[in-house]
């Protein structure tokens, strides 16, 4: 049993969970990830450590509550238990002192890019956050980064914070030269926003690492859940990833594998929905009806 030391709420079905957990909390290295299962025979959800305190033992999750088990997981409150928090899991990112390196993270996608960012930092790159969001209330984790990177761009969709559009505006500006360009590219978030991302980096050939997030079962390998294919070749997200060349991800595939089980998700949404939360977030989440 793992407690949850904190609960708090960032943002609409945003929260972020310290997790007394001690042995992830040592050995987790940047890019890793853990499965949760908040009660005995709940599913298995993936969830990116997005920082880690060895001397207390805890570790960070922010989890955006978008079906019925991530609901069930962010209404966990302070000093109760999460059943199963196994991990670390995946490989941990590759990193390289590349020079200028532009982390552009989308939406919850930027609680996922944090670790990474700041590990590259630590190795000596100088690194430009890129973050964008549907609005202000959403734009994750800019005061945190600002520690260690040379400069934080924001863009939000309706305009309510830095640059008005998607998070990519300001990904083309430095492309275009206008901001510092980067010499290496990581990207996590929505699959369409990794798509594009990687889509902009692939003629001017600058290294592209993206995360990827495929419906994941048991995290070790055996299942075939999170299958993906990268470069005409089969990958299993869990154990040769979740990060890889953005240029060689089959993001139409991924896509297509994500919403599989869309009917299905449907229904245990609406099975949970005696409760207490907020309406799903993502703006593909439905509502059930009746
Ligand atoms: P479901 O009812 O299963 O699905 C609800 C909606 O979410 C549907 O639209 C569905 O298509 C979509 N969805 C389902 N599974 C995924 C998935 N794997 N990725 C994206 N969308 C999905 N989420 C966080 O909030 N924070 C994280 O740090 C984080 N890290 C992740 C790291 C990895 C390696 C992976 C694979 C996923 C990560 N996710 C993270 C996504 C998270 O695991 C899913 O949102 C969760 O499994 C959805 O479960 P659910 O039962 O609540 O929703
Ligand atoms: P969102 O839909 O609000 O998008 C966040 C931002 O991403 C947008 O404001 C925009 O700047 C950018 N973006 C979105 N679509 C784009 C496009 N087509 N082109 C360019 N930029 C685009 O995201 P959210 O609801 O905060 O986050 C949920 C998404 O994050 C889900 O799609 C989920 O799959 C993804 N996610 C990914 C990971 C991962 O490990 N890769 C982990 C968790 C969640
Ligand atoms: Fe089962 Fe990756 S989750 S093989």
């Amino acid at each position: 049993m793992f407690e949850v030391v904190r609960n708090e709420k960032l943002a609409t079905n945003l929260h972020r969970l310290t997790v007394a957990a001690p042995r992830v909390a040592r050995a987790r290295r940047p890019g890793q990830f853990v499965i949760v299962r908040r009660q005995e025979g709940a599913e298995r959800i993936p969830l990116t450590i997005a920082d880690a305190d060895p001397q207390a033992g805890t570790i960070t999750l922010i989890v955006q509550a978008v079906g019925a088990s991530t609901r069930g997981i962010v209404s966990t409150p302070a000093g109760e238990f999460l059943r199963d928090v196994v991990g670390p899991l995946g490989r941990p990112t590759h990193l390289e002192r590349w020079g200028c390196v532009a982390c552009v993270g989308g939406g919850v996608g930027t609680a996922v890019l944090y670790p990474i960012a700041k590990a590259l930092a630590e190795i000596g790159n100088k690194v430009y956050a890129v973050i964008g969001a549907r609005s202000a209330e959403y734009v994750l984790l800019a005061r945190e980064l600002s520690a260690f990177a040379e400069q934080v761009f924001v863009a939000t969709e309706d305009g309510s914070l830095g640059r008005r559009g998607l998070v990519t505006v300001i990904l083309a500006d430095m492309l275009a030269g206008k901001l510092p360009r980067p010499d290496a590219v990581y990207a996590v978030g929505p699959v369409l926003m990794m798509a594009a991302v990687a889509d902009m980096t692939r003629a001017p050939e600058i290294p592209t690492i993206v995360s990827l997030n495929p419906i994941m079962i048991d995290g070790t390998g055996m299942c075939g859940g999170c299958r993906v294919m990268v470069g005409g070749q089969r990958k299993f997200a869990c154990v040769d990833g979740p990060e890889f060349d953005g240029h060689q991800v089959d993001f139409t595939g991924l896509q297509s594998r994500l919403s599989m089980y869309q009917q299905q998700e449907r229904m245990a949404l609406r099975a949970s929905q005696t409760c207490r939360l907020e309406p799903p977030a993502g703006r593909n989440a439905e509502e059930p009806s009746g």
